[in-house]
This record gives structure tokens, C-alpha cells and sequence, in this order.
């Protein structure tokens, strides 16, 4: 993959950084604006979590270690942090006390306010707006599960299990056609689109960038492990029926079966999966270590928030779109 396009200062300063030798490196000033919507602050997270995953052409091996670009990285998380705790305290007041933590996430799930993006899809949605929504998601669903796998190490026993038997079905069950990823993949080309890894992410918006970014960020962080399976429980919970609209929305438009058949497979996986995730992961995890019984409540608040924020996005640039047509 290419190393994307900057945009802006601080973006600039990793792509520069990238393509210099690490004794090089100066500093960035982060201004004072936020960075959960800032493009030019998710892009930078982007690039330097991608040095953990697949890497960029002409940028050596070495530099996911790079002193530099760690501190950055971490300055730039500990933004995101702060401000994904601030927004969310409000939700996470509103839980009830002890009990289930898969329940809790529940509660989480059915006081979620967000838009309904697939409400939208299902029936409302033009093909091109069907196609600007596969291309917003690609830069998280063609590295799908994987921010998910740097957590199975930092577990033990039960949720451990749990969560294997989740990737492994994420992963294809054996097949590597069937590897969900590759699913996507295939749809984005029935699409009509470029199914390769990383080719949209100089179009996608810092919120979609941002909702991709915050699974690294919980994935790559042992602490954030509980908000790391937070998300994915409140992820696979709140797919299963929102998949089966999109994929409704998708033969409305007349898109090839290729295209509807990722979204087809997570009505059922996804029942299947919210149920390991929700009971079977995050029960297990706070039955053995009950202090990571807020982050895994914190995770699944941050799916939900940034899932609402992006889907609002969506919303509203294509009612201009409307507004521009008629
Ligand atoms: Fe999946
Ligand atoms: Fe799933």
C-alpha cells in the first residue's frame, strides 16, 4: 500500500517522518481542536497503527518501533481517550449497577439513540449512496477481526476460548474463502469498486477513519483489553439486523448478489456471535477480573458513539445530496 495523501499538518508530519530516517524526526504541534473529528489527526493514527498491521510500500519494517512516532502516537490516543470518556459519561451513568456485564452492554445498546443508518440503507438509499457506504466502511472491513487478534494473548481461560472460536469464524472456519475480509473484498469488487486494501483511504471521512482507529487503539493497548471486547460485543450486537437491511437495500438497488452475500452471512453469524461476545467473552473476562467491568462498559459506549456519530455523517451528507438533485 501507498502511503496516503496528507490532511494536514499533522498527517504531514508522519507521512514526512515515514519517509525519512528516524534520527530525523522532529515534533508536531497538535492544536487544541479535536481529534475524534478531525481528518487530519484520525489519518495520522491511521498511518501509524497500519505500521502494526500491513505496512506501506518503501517504508522499512522498523519503523513500527520507532520511538518518535510512538510518542505521537500516543499523544494523539490519549486525546482520543479523553474526549471518547468525556462524551460517554452520560450513557455510562445511565447503567444499572452490578449484575451481568453482558446485560449491561444490553442496556448500553437498547438506550442508543444513534440514527439508523440501515433503517436508511434498506429502504431509502440510492445505488451511489449504497456504494459511498461500502467504500466509507472498507478501510475497517478489509482488515476485519484483526484488531480483535492482537487481544487473544492479554486473556486466559474461558473468554480466551470465546474468543478464539469467534475469530476462527471471522477467519473463514478453514476456509480462507470464507474469510469475512475476503467477503468484503468480494463485494466491494461486484460493486464495481477497487476491493484493494487501503485503496479508499485518502475518500473516507475522520469518522470513519476514527471508528476503524479506536479498535487498533483498544486492540494495541493491554490495559484497554475490556474496552477492546466491550466493543466487539457491542459491535456483533448490533449487526445481525442491521446487516439483513443493508443487504435488502443492496438487491432494492439491483447491486450483484456477490455485494449483498457479506451482509447475508452476519444476520446469522452475528446472532451467534452476540451471544460469545456478550456472555461468553465479556461474562467470562469480569466473572475473572471484575475491575475491567467499566472498560468493557467504556468499549461497547465508544462502538455505539462513533457507529452514531458516522452514521449521522452519512445521513447528512447524502440529504444534501438530495437537496442538491432536487
Ligand atoms: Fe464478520
Ligand atoms: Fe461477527
Amino acid at each position: 500500500m501507498h502511503l496516503p495523501l496528507e490532511r494536514g499538518p499533522i498527517s504531514r508530519h508522519v507521512i514526512d517522518a515515514l519517509g525519512r530516517a528516524h534520527e530525523e524526526i522532529g515534533r508536531v504541534v497538535i492544536g487544541s481542536a479535536r481529534v475524534t473529528e478531525d481528518p487530519d489527526a484520525q489519518l495520522a493514527l491511521w498511518i501509524l497503527y497500519e505500521l502494526h498491521y500491513r505496512g506501506f510500500d518503501d517504508v522499512t519494517t522498523d519503523r513500527e518501533w520507532d520511538l518518535g512516532l510512538l510518542d505521537l502516537r500516543r499523544t494523539l490516543e490519549q486525546r482520543f481517550e479523553h474526549e471518547l470518556r468525556d462524551a460517554l459519561r452520560p450513557s455510562l451513568a445511565g447503567v444499572s449497577v452490578g449484575g451481568d456485564v453482558g446485560d449491561q452492554v444490553e442496556q448500553l445498546i437498547a438506550a442508543d439513540d444513534g440514527p439508523s443508518l440501515a433503517a436508511f440503507l434498506h429502504r431509502h438509499a440510492s445505488r451511489e449512496q449504497i456504494l459511498d457506504f461500502l467504500r466509507e466502511r472498507s478501510v475497517q472491513q478489509l482488515k476485519e477481526s484483526d484488531p480483535h487478534s492482537f487481544v487473544l494473548p492479554r486473556l486466559s481461560g474461558a473468554a480466551k476460548v470465546a474468543l478464539a472460536e469467534l475469530q476462527y469464524d471471522e477467519y473463514g472456519g478453514g476456509r480462507p474463502e470464507r474469510l469475512h475480509a475476503t467477503l468484503y473484498a468480494n463485494a466491494l469488487r461486484a460493486a464495481g469498486l477497487d476491493d484493494t486494501y487501503g485503496a479508499y483511504v485518502d475518500d473516507v471521512s475522520a469518522l470513519s477513519l476514527a471508528g476503524a482507529n479506536v479498535m487498533s487503539f483498544f486492540g494495541l493497548h493491554r490495559r484497554l483489553r475490556g474496552a477492546a471486547m466491550g466493543h466487539l460485543a457491542a459491535f456483533e450486537a448490533t449487526s445481525s439486523v442491521p446487516s439483513r437491511r443493508i443487504a435488502a437495500g443492496i438487491e432494492r438497488v439491483g447491486l450483484p448478489d456477490a455485494v449483498a452475500a457479506y451482509f447475508h452471512e452476519h444476520v446469522e453469524a452475528d446472532a451467534v456471535h452476540e451471544q460469545v461476545a456478550l456472555h461468553d467473552i465479556c461474562g467470562n473476562l469480569v466473572a475473572e477480573d471484575p475491575s475491567l467491568r467499566d472498560d468493557v462498559l467504556f468499549g461497547a459506549a465508544s462502538c455505539l458513539h462513533l457507529a452514531a456519530l458516522s452514521g449521522a455523517e452519512l445521513l447528512d451528507r447524502w440529504s444534501t445530496d438530495l437537496e442538491v438533485a432536487s
